[in-house]
């Protein structure tokens, strides 16, 4: 039996028919049945409940509960609303599948007694939501994972059985939103013809509670329409937008609104007809009022200016504060320039007190090694949620800025770039997968540690399946097997998984270095890339500003004043280069390379040692995966086993060609104790 990694972290066996009941039939309902009938195998019956009473109304519609009666003889899973109820299945199955069900602590005893269950759920983000950025065409920008998984070409005819499987992924990790086209949007999209097809997508989501979304392109009225203009506050421009919306709407009447990238990267936007973001983003808002949709306006905006990049958004966004209506959101790349390894949070997060803000991550690793590196998102993002913006006093996490907690916005959402297409595993590199669920689960409930996710996902991923055909010795896998099987799971909970990111940061861009990505494909490195008549934007130059006194660019009070946009203590913290977190170092300050870091090290030799340190975890990861292979199908284990050589080649590659450029600034050695550069 080889496992293909298509069924995702959803590994479910057919178990023995247990007795599940539900009161109500409806599409939703249907499913959380078929699925616990299918995979429930804990022995108990299940009796799923759509019921209004107090607690469960405060859980919301997507919330719920899941409790064991007090005889002990039902488990019962209760929501206020349908979709609720299916998601309390899916965390019921998840529980199972991570052998996490059971009441005796060691996991790995079968058939042990099940746990008394009590839980109590609600979604800390009203929308969760991927952005996938794939074109009609099928390509996708940034994707790494084969073509799109939309098959325009066959729809609205053939439909494609990836797609409810696409659905019910996403409901099990609570995901319940989708952009289907990327944000540098074809007009095409909102065609007749395309919009037949969207309409056969959003009918199959909607049963797993996933609604449609799609990214407009702003000069739509012209381009599509034939209009001479799209300026917003044109009357027939207004015409035109009222119409297509209704159109949409007739075709899809639960459809949730636009994404927007105006004015950024050559795109068009309201600014080209001198109007703001959000005289544009009001108008798009008005017209999706009547039908309860919404305008995700994007702040990534630059271009080429002699002021520093780092700064552009909040200084258009800012002044906007509470001009926007209050059915646009204002979605924010987690980092002021864009998704790099290490970036500070955005300013912009403590900047918009009355318009409502969300995180944009990206699942996809643009900026990580493609579909080639291992690198584990969660601590990533949960180092941007847990970043405290000062805005309201000490606190005011980013996490709480955008989940409604701390200004009572009730509009709130996150956003997440996917990395998925139509591999067969979908996201390329197998570990790839553990981003896509980490950013439902964070969606979900930022609280989560990254620690928690990443074992939930191991045990569902990695753990033999009980009755399975299996592929090695594990077959009859006896009670020490499985014990070993656990421990080597929780070692790459942590010493792989959860190192992996900050690994990606020592060999690519440590200590606050950032964008000296080879020109165009942001793969390799570049340091020394400089493109006469290129923007002075995209130069690695602009970025690390190596110079023979030192390196790193001065974003402090004395330089670009970027650190004036956070608030205090904050502001200060960063703008003093002795208080400034080493971490962050060359992202704020222009540094001498003799600067002595708390390590007692020189900038310089610090510079190696981190590299240097990159490329040891590589090696040390593949260790650490190597015993898998005892325990896992050779298929799954061989696909990690290449791309880890990959990643450790080129971790080697990215410390070689950065040290050796940088060294002729430093004009100093390489500590003698490191590894040499080939
Ligand atoms: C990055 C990425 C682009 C993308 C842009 C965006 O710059 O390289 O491909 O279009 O972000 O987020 O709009």
């Amino acid at each position: 039996h080889a496992e293909d990694g298509s069924a995702l972290w959803l590994r479910y066996v057919t178990g023995t028919k247990a007795e599940i009941s539900c009161r109500k039939q409806s599409p939703t309902l249907n499913i959380a049945v078929s699925e616990l009938q299918k995979y429930w195998k804990g022995g108990l019956p299940v009796d799923l409940e759509v019921n209004a009473t107090k607690e469960l109304r405060a859980l919301g519609n997507e919330g719920y509960t899941i409790r064991t009666s007090a005889d002990g003889k039902q488990i019962t899973i209760a929501s206020s609303g349908e979709q609720g109820v299916l998601y309390g299945v899916y965390h019921l199955l998840r529980l199972q599948a991570a052998e996490q069900l059971s009441e005796s602590n060691s996991d790995s005893t079968p058939n042990s007694k099940l746990k008394v269950l009590n839980i109590s759920e609600k979604p800390d983000y009203r929308i969760r939501i991927l952005n996938h950025w794939d074109n009609l065409d099928g390509t996708i920008e940034r994707g790494y994972a084969g073509h799109s998984l939309w098959k325009w070409e066959e729809l609205p005819a053939v439909v494609s059985p990836r797609y409810e499987a696409y659905a019910r992924a996403n409901a099990s990790i609570g995901i319940n939103a989708t952009v289907l086209n990327n944000v540098n949007a074809s007009p095409k999209i909102l065609s007749d013809e395309y919009l037949q097809k969207v309409k056969v997508l959003a009918d199959i989501f909607r049963p797993y509670g996933l609604k449609v979304y799609l990214s407009i392109n702003f000069s739509s009225p012209a381009a599509l329409g034939g209009l001479p203009t799209s300026d917003p506050l044109n009357k027939e421009v207004i015409a035109w937008w009222k119409k297509k919306t209704k159109e949409i709407y007739s075709l899809i009447p639960d459809f949730g609104g636009f994404l927007v990238k105006a004015n950024s990267e050559g795109q068009p936007g309201p600014c080209d007809y001198g109007r703001t973001h959000a005289e544009g983003a009001n108008m798009l808002a008005d017209v999706l009022k009547t039908y309860r949709g919404i305008v995700m306006w994007r702040a990534f905006v630059y271009s080429p200016t002699d002021s520093d990049r780092a700064k552009q958004a909040y200084l258009e966004f800012e002044p906007l504060d509470g001009k926007f209506r209050d059915n646009v959101i204002v979605q924010i790349k987690n980092g002021p320039i864009d998704f790099q390894p290490r970036e500070p949070f955005s300013p912009l997060f403590g900047a918009m007190k009355k318009t409502p803000v969300m995180p944009e991550f990206q699942i996809t690793q643009e900026y990580l090694g493609f579909s080639n590196h291992l690198a584990f998102l969660a601590p990533m993002w949960k180092e941007c949620l847990d970043s405290d913006t000062y805005v309201q006093g000490a606190g005011s996490t980013i996490a709480r800025v955008t989940d409604g907690s701390l200004f009572a916005h009730p509009l709130t959402a996150i956003a997440g770039v996917t990395n998925i297409g139509d591999d067969i595993n979908w996201c390329g590199h197998p570990f790839a997968q553990a981003n896509w669920y980490a950013f439902g689960r964070l969606a979900w409930k930022h609280s989560l540690s990254s620690e928690e996710i990443g074992e939930e996902w191991l045990k569902q991923t990695f753990l033999p399946i009980a009755g399975q055909p299996s592929h090695n010795s594990v077959n009859e896998t006896s009670q020490k097997e499985r014990q070993q099987l656990h421990s080597q799971l929780s070692l790459l909970n942590s010493q792989l998984l959860q190192e992996s990111r900050e690994a990606v940061v020592d060999y690519m861009m440590p200590l606050g270095l950032h964008h000296i990505f080879a020109w165009g494909h942001h793969y390799g490195p570049e340091p020394w890339c400089d493109i006469p008549g290129a923007r002075p934007d995209w130069m690695p130059s602009y970025y690390h500003r190596a110079d023979d006194g030192g390196i790193g660019f001065d974003r402090s009070s004395k330089g670009s004043n970027a650190t004036a946009q956070y608030h205090s203590p904050l502001c200060e913290q960063l703008d003093d280069v002795n208080t400034c977190p080493e971490k962050l170092l060359l992202w704020f300050h222009h540094v001498p390379w003799n600067h002595q870091m708390k390590s007692g090290r020189t900038l310089w030799a610090e510079l190696c040692y981190a590299y240097d340190r990159g490329v040891q975890e590589i090696r040390n990861f593949q260790k650490l995966w190597a015993p898998m292979e005892k325990y896992i199908d050779p298929e799954r284990f061989r696909d990690v086993q290449h791309r880890l050589k990959i990643q450790a080649r080129d971790a080697v590659w990215w410390k070689d060609a950065c040290l050796l450029y940088f060294q002729q600034f430093s004009k100093q050695p390489i500590p003698y104790e490191l590894e040499r550069p080939v």
